[in-house]
Formats: C-alpha cells, structure tokens, sequence
C-alpha cells in the first residue's frame, strides 16, 4: 500500500454512502441479510483501511431515515446486526486509536441499542486516532429540522437574536457540530444520488462513484478514489 499512497494527498475527512448489500446477496442468490452481515465486515476494515491511510475523519451511512420503510424482516435483521457490530466495533476502536461518533436521532432505538451506542461512544472518546462517525436513523433533512427546533428554541427564551444568525453558528446546532465538512464523498453501487445524507455538508465536497457493490469494497477501492480525489481541482466558486 505504502508504494501507491506516497504521493497522494489524503483527504481529512471521507463520506461513504455505502450502497448494494442487497444486490451482492441478491447476485448470489443469498438472503439480503447476508449482504448486510457481509457488509459490516467491510466497514470493519474500511475503518482499518482509513487509519492505516491517515484519514482524520470517516463517516459512514448506516441506516438512513427513510429505512424504516424496508419490510420488517429486513429492519429487524438490520438492528440485530447493529447489536452485534456495536460490540466488535468497540474492540475494533480500542486496537486501533479510533474514537466513535454517531450523526442521527437516536431516540428512534431501543433502549439498549442507545446503551449501546452511548458505550461505544463513551469509551472511544479520548482516542486520538481516526474520528469513525456513524449515521444512523440519519437523514440530512431530518437533522435540519431538529437543527431548527433547537434555534428556535433558543430563539424564544433569549439566548439567540435573527441578526446574530451566521454559517458557522448554524452549523454549530448540527449532529456534524464538532466535524469538519467532507472533502471526498464515495457511494458504491453506481447510483448517483445523495439520498438524504449530510445535505449541509457536502456542498462543496468532491464526489465519486464506483460501480463495486459495498461487500466488495476494500483497500485498493478506497486508494482509487483517493487517486481520483487528487486528480480534482477543488474549488469552491471562486476563480485560481
Ligand atoms: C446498503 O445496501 C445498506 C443499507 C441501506 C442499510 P442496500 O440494502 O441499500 O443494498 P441495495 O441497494 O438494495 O443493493
Ligand atoms: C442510502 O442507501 C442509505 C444508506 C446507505 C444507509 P439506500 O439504498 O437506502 O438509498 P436509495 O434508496 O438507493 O436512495
Ligand atoms: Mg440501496
């Protein structure tokens, strides 16, 4: 790896939308749940992977708002998965200097996947290394809403005025408060959509898309799109 990486500015911080765990099961004719399991195994090493490169901050997207609307087999497979993963991700984190951070409204959980999470979370926190965020029951406009409830809030008992109101500021009321803006956003499975993740976020972030389905994804993809990355020239509406 070390050979193909030297020259390569790493970007800080990589978004995945990682996509196509039902169609790699499906193509094998496996249940979807198999793609999913198969799928946390790939974030696994992803984080690894990420480490390893330098990365600062890797944000996945794990279960979006709009999940809720999959079959109830699926929903349960999924939030069984997120169970059991939470536990190896923690051992993960610790081996690897990786502090976790989760983006979404948790409230929707169970009570001891919140336990869970607030854990994981907990006993990562002084880690120094890569910054993991997970997305989950996360949707870039559920999260501006809730962003919006809190301003207004604090707008009707004194401790916000219209006028002071700035970018930075209302950034500041987001789940990404303490996290800089992604400069690489990677989907698998060849969709070109943003499908309702970190829609704040990402307006000025590179994008890329690889056809590869998300269990397929691995060290070498990750190199390509930060190949691609580096091919870019960034701007942010302005003129060189
Ligand atoms: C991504 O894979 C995982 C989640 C959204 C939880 P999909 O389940 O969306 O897989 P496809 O898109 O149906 O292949
Ligand atoms: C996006 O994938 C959400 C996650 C990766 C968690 P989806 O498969 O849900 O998105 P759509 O339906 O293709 O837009
Ligand atoms: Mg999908």
């Amino acid at each position: 790896m070390d050979k193909n990486i030297e020259n390569l500015v790493i970007p800080e911080h990589v978004a995945i939308i990682l996509d196509g765990n039902g169609r790699w099961a499906k193509k094998r004719g496996l249940p979807r749940s198999l793609g999913h399991k198969e799928g946390c195994v790939t974030v696994e090493k992803t984080v690894e992977d990420a480490a390893r490169l330098g990365i600062k901050y890797l944000t996945v997207y794990g279960f979006s708002t709009e999940n809720w609307k999959r079959s109830k087999e699926e929903v349960g497979a999924l939030m069984q998965l997120f169970r059991y993963y939470m536990v190896r991700l923690l051992k993960v984190a610790k081996a690897n200097n990786v502090r976790v951070k989760m983006i979404g409204d948790r409230e929707r959980f169970d009570q001891d996947i919140i336990e869970g999470i607030e854990k994981l979370v907990e006993q990562t926190k002084d880690n120094t290394g890569l910054t993991f965020v997970i997305a989950v029951n996360y949707g870039g406009r559920d999260e501006i809403l809730r962003a919006a409830k809190k301003i207004l809030k604090d707008g009707q008992e004194g401790r916000l005025l219209p006028e002071d109101m700035t970018e930075q500021i209302f950034t500041s009321y987001l789940d990404t408060a303490d996290i800089p803006d992604p400069d690489l956003l990677i989907r698998t499975s060849g969709e070109l959509r943003l499908s309702n993740y970190l829609l704040w976020q990402l307006a000025y972030t590179e994008l890329y898309v690889t056809d590869c389905y998300w269990p397929d994804f691995n060290q070498d993809e990750l190199i390509r799109a930060i190949e691609a990355y580096n091919s870019r020239e960034r701007r942010f509406g302005g003129v060189k």
